[in-house]
């Protein structure tokens, strides 16, 4: 594993119980900041090999290494829900740490999110520092 790389994954290899492989001697390596697509047929493995990357799947042959100091988000497929709170509230808790990170990363979610609000409505926002309310 080069220094260099946030993530890498080494002979890789996936087998859901049975004998069901998805994965197969895989060996990726990923540069911090690349932004990278998996694409696949329904059913390739894309879930499984993100979720092994996300650290929420230990069981697999091979390795898979996070860099030291980084660390990983992801949004399921499909999510979990919290039954009690209504379509805002779950939004409002998968934000919550964008949001209680301050304007400036508030903005900068809004601009990664794309969606439309604060920012496009006010485009020096984000430069300023101000403040944009959801
Ligand atoms: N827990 C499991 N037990 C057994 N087989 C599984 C399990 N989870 C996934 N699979 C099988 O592993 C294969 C890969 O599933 P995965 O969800 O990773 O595919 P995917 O590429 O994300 O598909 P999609 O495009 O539909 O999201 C599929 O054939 C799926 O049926
Ligand atoms: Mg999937």
């Amino acid at each position: 594993m080069a220094a260099q790389h946030v993530f890498t994954m080494y002979r890789l290899s996936k087998v859901h119980p049975p004998d069901k492989t998805v994965l197969d001697n895989l060996t990726l390596a990923f540069y911090p900041g690349a932004k990278i697509g998996v694409l696949g047929y329904n059913g390739a493995g894309k879930s499984t090999l993100l979720r092994i990357m996300a650290g929420q799947d230990e069981e697999y042959r091979g390795e898979a290494a996070l860099a030291p100091g980084a660390s990983v988000g992801m949004l399921a497929q499909e999510p979990r829900l919290d039954e009690s709170k209504d379509v805002r509230g779950n939004v409002l808790e998968g934000v919550a740490e964008t949001q209680a990170a301050g304007p400036v990363q508030r903005a900068r979610g809004q601009l990664l999110r794309g969606d439309g609000r604060g920012v496009r409505g006010d485009p020096g926002a984000h430069r300023r520092g101000g403040r944009v309310e959801p």
